[in-house]
């Protein structure tokens, strides 16, 4: 490494470059910099190979070489640097290969790729509105639309957060100090068996004891009742346990399974409780007329949780949390930015959540919706509702039980005792090219298809069932 010879007029520190190549350690700001475009381009280049070679691969790598995890002494140079990242692309999980079907993280969205790398480039701050002026009045304006589109109400909005668990750790924030109970370490959070883990880390970090969190049996389906609910508030209110919030999921983890949402709505307004809807997966039906009636009731919620990195292939990390009274965000998190000058055009992001430092995560949300348009976001969304019920109708004559589900994920078990079934038939499906998932519910060995993948087509899933077919064949020889 050696530092370069142009000076910036004015400066006495050199622009530091990189001796080969011309690869600058940072932009100049002076011009066109023919080595970053060079960089770049390379770059984008490998990654367009990686996501174009992935028909070559299973969608689930072996284990690979890595490159060194540590810094070299001297630096490396570009040509370097590119085949580090190739070597560690090719131990990569490829979301885009048809037989991806395992998780929640289909392939990325095209122009989604392209605003990470602005967003990473422009390195601005949703701190604050003056480390980014039209990116934050961009995220007010993304997140007011979002939640008034979910019907959460005139006044709606809310701020992008790192991750599902975050927004829910938020919201439950939000939520207990609504009902006047912050500070206290008493109170009780309802859901349902299958709702997402996240609320036990949710209620750990708030400081709640073991227990807080009343998990109620689900439905014959899968799916928290109303009633069950009815008569926990009643315990609670016996027992003089204050509510944080009753939890709906709108798109359960394991089964896809939306809660009924409208009946809850309408118990926790009568009771006076927060809701607060786990949309993680399934709130994004409620963006678009067609699939709005999947959760039906969700804009009745206080909160919500959208997670646009899964159903609609935003590059992660991409999540929101979403508030009928965005108020609440700021006098649960606000503590005012002494070093930062006062926002114009509402509150400073950072202002809005636990999160201080944030990347532009708006930005790749924005130019996907943009693109989407949404038409788009009702094409997409119906592909993957499709392919699951093509799966589901696949699988209906063979020997297996199928869960039931609302969304886009398919989980299904082997009738009878499993003996080690489950396992073999993943070991098939993936020598096949298809991966799917290995989760348990209720002690039952599953294998979860999740349909999000735009890339799988009919004829893959006639693959996938006639594998599934021999498996359940072998297994009963
Ligand atoms: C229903 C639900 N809620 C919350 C989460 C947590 O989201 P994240 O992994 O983005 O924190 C998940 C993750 O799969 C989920 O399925």
């Amino acid at each position: 490494m050696r530092m370069a010879d142009q000076r910036l007029p004015g400066l006495v520190a050199p622009v530091p470059a990189n001796d080969s190549g011309g690869l600058p350690l940072f932009p100049s700001p002076q011009g066109l910099d023919p080595g970053l475009q060079d960089f770049l381009e390379q770059a984008s280049q490998l990654l367009c190979q990686w996501l174009g070679d992935s028909h070559l691969h299973g969608p689930r790598p072996g284990l690979s070489l890595q490159p060194s995890a540590e810094p070299s002494q001297g630096g490396r140079e570009a040509a370097a640097l590119l085949t580090d990242l190739q070597q560690l692309m090719a131990g990569g999980f490829r979301p885009n290969h048809p037989g991806a079907l395992a998780h929640l993280d289909p392939p990325p969205l095209s122009v989604s790729i392209a605003a990470d790398l602005i967003a990473a480039g422009m390195n601005n701050n949703l701190l604050a509105e003056e480390l980014s002026p039209s990116l934050s009045r961009l995220e007010r304006g993304l997140c007011a639309w979002l939640a008034q589109a979910l019907g959460l109400g005139p006044q709606a909005s809310g701020v992008p957060a790192s991750g599902g668990s975050l927004s829910n750790l938020m919201a439950l924030v939000c939520a207990r100090r609504a009902a006047g109970l912050q500070g206290s370490l008493k109170g009780v959070v309802i859901t349902a068996a299958a709702a997402h883990i996240s609320l036990e880390k949710a209620l750990g970090v708030m400081g709640l004891p073991e227990g807080a969190l009343w998990r109620l049996p689900p439905d014959a389906q899968g799916r928290l009742q109303a009633n069950a609910v009815a008569a926990a508030l009643g315990r609670c209110r016996q027992q003089g346990l204050p509510v944080i919030a009753v939890v709906a999921t709108a798109g359960t983890t394991v089964q896809g399974l939306v809660d009924p949402l409208e009946e809850l709505a309408a118990l926790c307004g009568r009771e006076g409780v927060w809701l607060h809807v786990d949309g993680a997966i399934g709130a994004v039906c409620g963006l678009v007329e067609a699939q709005r009636w999947r959760v039906r009731g969700i804009g009745a919620a206080d909160s919500v949780t959208l997670n646009p990195q899964k159903l609609l292939g935003v590059s992660k990390p991409s999540s929101l949390l979403l508030l009928r009274n965005p108020q609440h965000l700021q006098d649960s998190f606000g503590t005012g930015l002494p070093y930062m000058e006062p926002a114009h055009a509402g509150v400073h992001g950072g202002e809005l959540g636990l999160q201080g430092t944030r990347g532009a995560e708006v930005l790749k949300l924005w130019l996907s919706l943009q693109h989407l348009g949404l038409e788009g976001i009702e094409t997409l969304l119906a592909g993957a509702f499709q392919r699951a019920e093509g799966l589901r109708h696949r699988l209906a004559p063979l020997p297996l039980a199928v869960l039931p589900g609302d969304l886009h994920l398919v989980s299904f078990a082997r009738q009878g005792p499993d003996q080690g079934w489950r396992d073999a038939c993943h070991r098939q499906l993936l020598q096949g090219g298809f991966w799917l998932s290995k989760p348990a519910l209720a002690g039952q060995p599953l294998l979860k298809a999740v349909l999000g993948n735009p890339f799988t087509t009919d004829q893959h899933l006639d693959q996938l069932a006639a594998l599934v077919q021999q498996s359940c064949l072998g297994a009963k020889r």
